[in-house]
């Protein structure tokens, strides 16, 4: 359990001085069943106090009813105000201004007691959040509200109310447990081993030599997740493809690989020389972005959620940005292989809209033109070839059978009367 200390520092508020005397015993008698505990606020010889209230200093070390004299360290004259009262020096109202070494003497002058008096104010109520960075743990991390201007410390526990039933009625008021606090992360605190369905109550209490002040907070993790951002973002241009990018990455390594808790992802992605981002969302490690500018380097970022919606997207991830393969014309007339060159051609229509028109270069476009140029030509070629082989047939069929010129003509018509005879 925490230690004590604020009843040390009851007496020096006392508003009856006689009654300050009287608390020096029972808080002498208290603090050292607390010292037992290694809880001090770590500084010998420091009193502190409370801005704004009476402190009032004790001499320790002199008998009963002697005369004792104060002195400040560093200054001429004791703070204004200020009253000895049967050898405690009393500060009313006492400021920040008032801080610093105190002493007491006898009537000889002799040292009989040294005090350094630190003053700040209460704790405020801190404030705190949480958040789970993946399933198993989450952490609460919390600022002061109030500059109190004294050693400060907290302690952090849960209560978890289990939102299963079996456990509900084995368990009426939760399990508590303490949230840990690592000595490496100043402000932040885990709870181990938290449960996806459960939900807790935080209280972080502020702690200084003055007093405490606690913040409840309830958390459930489908709320607080917010996942690491992917690691390992790749961009690479695809061979052949101006338009394409191929991004991948890594499952953030905070997150433990189980198949009960996936992530979702967004891609967004731009020209380096545009602002407006594109999104994409997948569930693959994996993507292929078919919209880009041909010829323009592009930055893409990638973040993560949790795969059934809890909780928050993640931060987005470092930059890695990629130009896409350079134009076809180019490629091709450096790389000789056509065949695979018109074959990329063929699967280039991207799905996506296009938000701006692309610039095609003209090469790339007269190419298009010629080839289909080339293949209407070869169907027009082709037609004119067989519609002049048929008329040079007939026209020898014709001249074979003289004696029956409309045979040909007759035998038509009665393949075209037929289905519509039988029809009728
Ligand atoms: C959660 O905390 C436990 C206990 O400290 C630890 O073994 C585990 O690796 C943590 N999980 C993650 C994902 O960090
Ligand atoms: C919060 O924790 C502090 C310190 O352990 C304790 O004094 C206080 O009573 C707690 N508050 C509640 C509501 O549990
Ligand atoms: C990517 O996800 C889609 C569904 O969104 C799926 O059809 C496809 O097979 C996945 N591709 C890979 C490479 O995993
Ligand atoms: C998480 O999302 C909620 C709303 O969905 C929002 O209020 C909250 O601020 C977000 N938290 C963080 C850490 O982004
Ligand atoms: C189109 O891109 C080519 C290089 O591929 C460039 O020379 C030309 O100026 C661009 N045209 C426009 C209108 O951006």
């Amino acid at each position: 359990m925490p230690s004590h200390f604020p009843l040390c520092l009851l007496q020096m508020r006392s508003p009856i001085p006689g009654l300050g005397r009287v608390m020096v015993f029972l808080t002498a008698a208290l603090a050292s069943t607390s010292l037992a505990v290694p809880e001090g606020w770590g500084e010998e010889g420091v009193q502190y106090g409370q801005v704004g209230t009476d402190v009032t200093l004790l001499c320790t070390g002199a008998h009963a009813g002697a005369a004792v004299q104060w002195r400040r360290a560093d200054a001429a004259a004791l703070p204004e105000g200020s009253v000895i009262h049967q050898g405690t020096l009393v500060l009313p109202q006492a400021s920040l201004a008032t801080m610093g070494a105190y002493s007491c003497h006898g009537e000889d002058g002799g040292l009989l007691h040294a005090v350094s008096l630190r003053l700040g104010y209460l704790p405020g109520v801190p404030f705190v959040s949480c958040r789970a960075s993946d399933y198993e743990n989450f952490s609460c991390s919390w600022t002061s509200s109030v500059e109190t201007f004294l050693p400060t410390r907290y302690i952090t526990t849960y209560r978890k109310k289990s939102l299963t039933g079996e456990e509900k009625r084995r368990n009426k008021n939760g399990h508590m447990g303490p949230c840990l606090q690592d000595p490496s992360r100043p402000g932040t605190c885990t709870v181990h081993g938290s449960e996806f369905w459960s939900s807790y109550r935080l209280n972080i209490t502020e702690v200084n030599p003055l007093g405490s002040s606690f913040r409840l907070l309830d958390v459930t993790m489908q709320a607080i997740i917010k996942p690491d951002p992917p690691e390992g973002l790749v961009v690479e241009p695809i061979p052949l493809a101006p338009r394409r990018l191929l991004v991948s990455w890594r499952y953030p390594s905070s997150w433990p690989k189980e198949p009960h808790f996936q992530l979702r992802f967004r891609l967004q992605y731009r020209p380096v020389i545009h602002r407006s981002w594109s999104v994409v969302e997948t569930v693959n490690l994996s993507e292929v972005i078919t919209d880009a500018f041909a010829g323009l380097e592009h930055v893409v970022q990638v973040s993560a959620k949790d795969f059934l919606d809890a909780g928050n997207w993640s931060e987005w991830s470092a930059e890695a940005r990629a130009t896409p393969a350079r134009d076809l014309v180019t490629t091709a007339s450096e790389e000789t292989t056509t065949d695979t060159s018109l074959e990329s051609l063929a699967e280039e229509p991207s799905q996506a809209p296009n938000p701006e028109p692309i610039n095609r270069s003209e090469p790339l476009e007269k190419t298009a033109v010629l080839v289909s140029l080339g293949v209407f030509a070869f169907f027009v070629l082709a037609a004119v070839l067989i519609v002049t082989i048929l008329i040079w047939l007939r026209v020898r069929k014709h001249g074979n059978d003289k004696t029956k010129p409309h045979s040909f003509l007759v035998a038509a018509t009665h393949l075209k009367a037929l289905p519509k005879a039988q029809i009728l």
